[in-house]
C-alpha cells in the first residue's frame, strides 16, 4: 500500500470511529429521557431530584468533566446541585457561558472556552462547553451547564439531548 493509500485509509477509518461514537452518544440520551422522567416523578424533593439527574447525567457520559445547574434568583444566576470541581456560587446575566445563554434564551455551544470572551473559568481544566436554558412560560429560569476537558467536544446530538432533558426537569423550578 503505498503511503497515499494508507493516509486515506487511516482517514476513512477515523471518520467512521467518530460516527459510531456519536451514534452511540444519540443512543445514551435517548436512553436517559426515560431515566429522567423516573428520577423527577412525584419527587416533592427539588433538590434532590437535581442532584440525582446532575449524578446520571455526569456518569453516562465519558466526555463530562463537570455539569449542573445554575437557577435564576433576580439578576443572577445561583449555583445549583452539580457533579464536578468546585464552582463559582453567582453569575450575573450576559456575563459567561450561563449567562449568555440566560440572556438570548438559547443553547451556546463554545468549542474553546479559551477564546470566548468573558468565559469564566471555574475550574483551568476546562476547554469547552455547552449550556442549555430551561424555560418555564417563555422566561429563563434555570440553565444546564456541561464542561469538558477536549476541545470541540460538544455538538448537536448534546444540543437536542439536553434540551429535551431541559423540558423534563423544568416542572422542578419554582
Ligand atoms: N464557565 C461558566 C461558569 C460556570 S462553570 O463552568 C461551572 C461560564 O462561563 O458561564
Amino acid at each position: 500500500m503505498d503511503k497515499n493509500t494508507f493516509k486515506q485509509k487511516i482517514n476513512e477509518e477515523q471518520h467512521t470511529k467518530r460516527q459510531v461514537i456519536k451514534m452511540e452518544k444519540a443512543k445514551t440520551y435517548e436512553r436517559l429521557i426515560p431515566q429522567v422522567e423516573s428520577l423527577i416523578e412525584g419527587v416533592d424533593n427539588h433538590v434532590g431530584a437535581l442532584a440525582n439527574v446532575s449524578a446520571l447525567l455526569h456518569s453516562s457520559f465519558l466526555h463530562y468533566f463537570w455539569c449542573g445547574f445554575y437557577i435564576v434568583n433576580g439578576d443572577e444566576l445561583e449555583l445549583g446541585p452539580f457533579q464536578g470541581d468546585v464552582a463559582c456560587y453567582t453569575i450575573k446575566k450576559g456575563r459567561g457561558v450561563c449567562g449568555t445563554a440566560w440572556e438570548e434564551k438559547q443553547t451556546v455551544v463554545v468549542p474553546n472556552v479559551l477564546q470566548f470572551p468573558g468565559h469564566i473559568a471555574c475550574s483551568s481544566k476546562s476547554r469547552s462547553e455547552i449550556v442549555v436554558p430551561v424555560f418555564k412560560g417563555g422566561n429563563v429560569i434555570a440553565v444546564i451547564d456541561v464542561d469538558s476537558k477536549g476541545y470541540s467536544v460538544f455538538d448537536d446530538i448534546d444540543k437536542d439531548g439536553l434540551e429535551k432533558i431541559a423540558k423534563i426537569i423544568s416542572p422542578l423550578f419554582e
